[in-house]
């Protein structure tokens, strides 16, 4: 190793921030218009006309676009708050089920007890999925899991790596009578929808937590489909560790339903963003327009325009981010290669993943081992992480008591590598250097 890398310090996952985007929300901070507003409002269509054209270079602002792709895209101020509401779009509450695999972050689970249902976990499959040895669900306890009171399945695109919808579908499709839609009690202004909603998609619904996974693509039904294609629901993550961040942010998006209006769901993803109130502030702004209705005491997660400025330039830039990252990601697959180190296969001949995270999982160590990898890979400046710690091994999470063998297994010997597009060609080096010089020296003296 040189003496300049003996030096290098490489932190875990800053962000990716341009010139571009200093400028752009430069220009929203000068506008006068710093919260929801037209800034937000084209980064909805520019995201819609990317997850479904997968195109960042759209004239957005065309009449044209403007009618093809508005309604299909909600902005608000996380993944967190996207995935609720898909949820509180369906009527899920108290009483309801809500299956999620055991291998993932807690806002998968948190946001279905914020909806007042109960959270089931499904383990995942022994090692990960066969081919990518992604942490997916094993599909066989899924089936098993769904009962009639299920109402919503979250597969979680782990690292961008799309999980088998095919697969998933089939297994709510045969689970179909199962399933009894949600009454129109007429108790809130949202459940006429959310009964229409459940009724047009008739069994458990997949609602997909895509927060790694914006511009990842999987074949589904032998055609190949983005990220946001897939589920009957999909929430994205702009959070500041994710491959295209807004500083905090996220968004919705959804399938075309039978017989309802996509202009109809996004509306209700306004009200329930902005404290059912029938009006935003931009509309409230036009002369004589201040009068406003609250239709029902809702939630406050709306997008500013300061963070959809940042969304838009990344936007721009976001096909080169992905080309970067899957530039890393083949010298550090080339490493683990060489170690007989087990890591994520992102890309096959029916996925393309967005390449958030690069798991690693190193054979043969416990977890305190594991641990002490991380440390001495810390002492020589390179910053790794865990993702995740399964969350039934969690305090909060304690109370479900679910059995999750394959997740622990799974979690015990993993760490997660610095990824992201900052990194240089040097530092990659480093990184990989550091890796090798630890698993060598851990070896000798195991
Ligand atoms: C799998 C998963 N889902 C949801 C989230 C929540 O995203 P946000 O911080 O945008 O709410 C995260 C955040 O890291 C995540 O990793």
């Amino acid at each position: 190793m040189d003496k300049t890398m003996t030096n290098r310090i490489i932190p875990f996952s800053p962000p990716d921030i341009s010139e571009a985007e200093i400028q752009e929300v430069s220009k929203a901070l000068r506008s006068g218009w710093i919260t929801t507003g037209p800034r937000t409002k084209l980064l909805e269509l520019r995201l819609a006309a990317y997850i479904e054209t997968g195109r960042v270079d759209l004239d957005c602002e065309s009449q044209e676009a403007v009618e093809k792709f508005s309604h299909r895209v909600v902005c608000l101020n996380s993944a967190t708050a996207a995935e609720e509401l898909n949820l509180r779009m369906l009527g899920i509450g108290p009483g309801d089920e809500v299956i999620v695999p055991a291998y993932t972050y807690t806002a998968t689970a948190s946001a279905a007890i914020h909806c007042g249902a109960k959270v089931v976990f499904v383990d995942i499959q022994k090692d990960g999925d066969r081919e990518t040895h992604a942490p997916e669900m094993d599909y066989e306890r899924l089936a098993a899991a769904i009962t009639p009171r299920t109402k919503a399945v979250i597969p979680v695109d782990l690292g961008g790596l799309v999980c088998d919808y095919d697969k998933i579908f089939e297994i709510v499709e045969e689970k179909k009578s199962l399933f009894t839609p949600l009454e129109d009690k007429g108790d809130t202004p949202l459940s006429g929808l959310s009964s229409r909603i459940q009724r047009a998609i008739g069994r458990v619904a997949v609602v997909s937590d895509a927060a790694h996974a914006l511009g990842a693509r999987r074949k589904l039904g032998g055609s190949w489909k983005n990220c946001g294609q897939m589920a009957d629901f999909t929430s994205f993550s702009f959070h500041a560790v994710k491959n295209f961040t807004t500083g905090e942010g996220g968004a919705s998006t959804w399938r075309q339903l039978k017989g309802i209006d996509d202009k109809e769901i996004y509306h209700f993803y306004q009200l329930l963003s902005l404290h059912g109130q029938d009006k935003d502030a931009l509309a409230k702004m036009r002369p004589g327009a201040w009068e406003y209705d609250i239709i029902a005491p809702w939630y406050k997660c709306n997008m500013t325009d300061m963070l959809a400025a940042i969304g838009l330039r990344q936007l721009d830039r976001y096909p080169g981010l992905l080309e970067r990252r899957s530039q890393i990601l083949k010298k550090y697959d080339e490493t683990c290669d060489a170690l007989g180190i087990s890591h994520l296969i992102h890309c096959t001949d029916y996925m393309q993943s967005s390449r958030h995270l690069c798991l690693i999982r190193v054979p043969g160590i416990d977890e305190g081992q594991r641990n002490q990898l991380i440390e001495w890979m810390a002492e020589k400046g390179v910053s790794t992480n865990v993702h995740f710690k399964p969350l039934p091994m969690m305090t909060a999470y304690k109370a479900e008591a679910a059995e999750a063998p394959n997740a622990y297994d799974y979690y015990h010997n993993l760490i997660t590598l610095p990824f992201y597009t900052k990194l240089s060609d040097e530092d990659v080096e480093y990184v990989c250097e550091i890796l090798t010089k630890t698993i060598m020296e851990f070896r000798r003296s195991a």
